[in-house]
């Protein structure tokens, strides 16, 4: 029903796309696959009338159309979720929902109706904040969720969704499957962009390949997963997760210790140790406290009781130099709100905190800044124009890999790294486990929160698990499979008995 012809995109210093062919069915999930970098989200941007192409056509049955703009894309029956959220913080969730096209009665906004009417697309969502929430009080999951409720809400027969499941944990991953399934059902064309492989055979029907703005082939959606990876980074991968776990002598130093840690209603009772060259994974359900705990260790959110050391001293709370000056850092969950300078260049960016090391006599020095900037994007193969590009401008993987890098390069003691790997494909994955290793290797330690199970089990020496604001349960390597992991978050081992005071937050 809908075919893309030869689309070409070029941005300053970058082909994006070169001559894209790409087709949707009604009632097929097209996956779109690539490194980051590739061109998918430029190629559904122009689809949904966000960018103009510079050459090519679209056709929808067989008649060419133009998409100019979100308003033509709109009434062409085409809705898009974006890889950056568009929602605005400060409004609520039924605001948001209906931003531009609130119901209103006698020219009045209808806000009863308005709230009605998002409760229930909040409910066939599973969010379960009322409509009024302020959207800045959701987590990340949450506002992904309102993102696929306002895309919903239009009734669209094309549905295109960047990386939705990039922030939802696996419950939350299959609630989305369910209602995509639905929609496949009725008839709607649904093209879904992921950097999780395991997700393609439950969800797709086909599969099309960009590498480098170019469509490199078309597999069914049921390809072995090497094939996949094969074909979308050109070589295979031998070994998804470099790590020897468990290999860390238990006499170790402990670099970062936390005892009694606590925020009322929020977590309590976290009490843990991360010993030099040890990888610690976090692992448990979206809302379990596990960002909470990380921010608060950080010093960037207060706490009520307890104490956080880091080489035996200890840290004042809620005070982010002094864990800076203490050898402690933060990748955080949310880059954009608080990991990057998006008006600043690349370069800029990964020199942010390493910037005070790099200097001289008092003076920046520009030549090693710059040196260590190109050595650590060449590793994570950034895909970029060059070192002055606006982080701004580069794809959302890429993104990733600058905040991942800026920490990786300001090598911090003690590094707490909060969702690192969301949105980065599985070439640069490997690679980041590898600087991982080699800081690890050099005595540093790190926490490392994921609800990437696998990458939890594959990367940790010991794993700690995180259930409704405290710490259910801690496995060593050997231990972790994911059905421990699992029985802990969501707590139904013998560990997990209920003894729960204070009911955290929920998102
Ligand atoms: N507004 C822009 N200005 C300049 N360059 C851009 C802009 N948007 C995208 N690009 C460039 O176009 C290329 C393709 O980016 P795109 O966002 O389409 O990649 P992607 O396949 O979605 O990657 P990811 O998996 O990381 O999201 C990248 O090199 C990116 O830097
Ligand atoms: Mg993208």
């Amino acid at each position: 029903m809908l075919r893309m012809e030869g689309i070409r995109k070029v941005f300053p210093g970058v082909v994006a796309l070169d001559g894209v062919d790409f087709d949707l069915r009604a009632g097929e999930v097209h996956v779109l696959l690539g490194e980051n970098g590739a061109g998918k989200s430029t190629l559904i941007k122009i689809l949904s009338g966000v960018y103009r192409a510079d050459g090519g056509r679209v056709l929808q049955n067989g008649r060419p159309v133009r998409v100019a703009g979100a308003e033509a894309a709109e009434k062409l029956g085409i809705a898009a979720i974006h890889q950056e959220f568009n929602l605005v913080p400060h409004l609520s969730i039924a605001e948001n929902l209906f931003l531009g096209r609130q119901p209103r009665r006698y020219g009045l906004l209808d806000r009863k109706k308005m709230e009605a009417d998002a409760a229930v697309l909040l409910q066939r969502v599973g969010v379960d904040a009322p409509p009024r929430t302020p959207v800045r009080e959701l987590g990340i999951a949450g506002r992904q969720m309102v993102e696929i409720a306002k895309a919903l809400s239009l009734r669209a027969r094309v549905l295109i969704m960047d990386e939705p499941t990039a922030v939802l944990t696996a419950e939350e991953v299959n609630r989305l499957f369910a209602i995509v399934r639905k929609l496949r059902s009725e008839g709607v064309g649904i093209v879904f962009i992921t950097h999780h492989l395991e997700e393609i055979p439950q969800i797709g029907d086909r599969v099309t390949v960009l590498r480098d703005g170019r469509s490199v082939g078309q597999v069914p959606a049921s390809a072995p997963e090497d094939e996949l990876v094969q074909q979308m980074v050109g070589r295979s991968i031998e070994q998804q997760y470099p790590r020897d776990t468990g290999r860390v002598t238990p006499s170790a130093q402990p670099l970062l210790r936390v005892t009694g840690l606590r925020r009322a209603g929020v977590f309590h009772d976290i009490h843990f140790e991360v010993r030099a060259g040890e990888v610690v994974g976090v692992a448990g359900l979206v809302g379990a406290g596990r960002t909470e705990v990380a921010r608060a260790v950080f010093g960037a959110d207060p706490y009520d009781a307890g104490t956080v050391e880091v080489l035996g001293k200890r840290l004042p709370g809620h005070n982010v130099s002094a864990a800076l000056a203490s050898g402690l850092g933060l990748v955080p969950e949310d880059r954009k709100g608080q990991g990057l300078v998006l008006g600043s260049s690349i370069q800029e960016n990964l020199g942010l905190v390493t910037l005070r090391k790099a200097t001289r006599g008092g003076l920046v020095d520009r030549a090693a800044q710059k040196r260590d900037a190109g050595r650590i994007a060449e590793r994570m193969a950034v895909r970029m124009a060059g070192l002055d590009q606006h982080v701004g401008t580069l794809s959302g993987g890429n993104q990733q890999k600058v905040v991942i890098g800026k920490w990786l390069l300001a090598q911090s003691r003690v590094l707490i790294l909060d969702e690192p790997t969301r949105g980065i494909d599985v070439g640069a994955k490997v690679e980041i486990y590898q600087l991982i290793n080699e800081l690890t290797a050099s005595g540093h330690a790190v926490l490392m929160i994921s609800s990437d199970l696998p990458e939890v089990l594959g990367m940790s020496d010991r794993v700690l698990v995180m259930s409704q604001g405290r710490i259910a349960g801690e496995l060593t390597a050997r231990e972790a499979t994911q059905d421990a992991v699992m029985a802990l978050a969501v707590g139904t081992s013998a560990h997990g008995a209920n003894e729960m005071e204070d009911s955290p937050r929920g998102h």
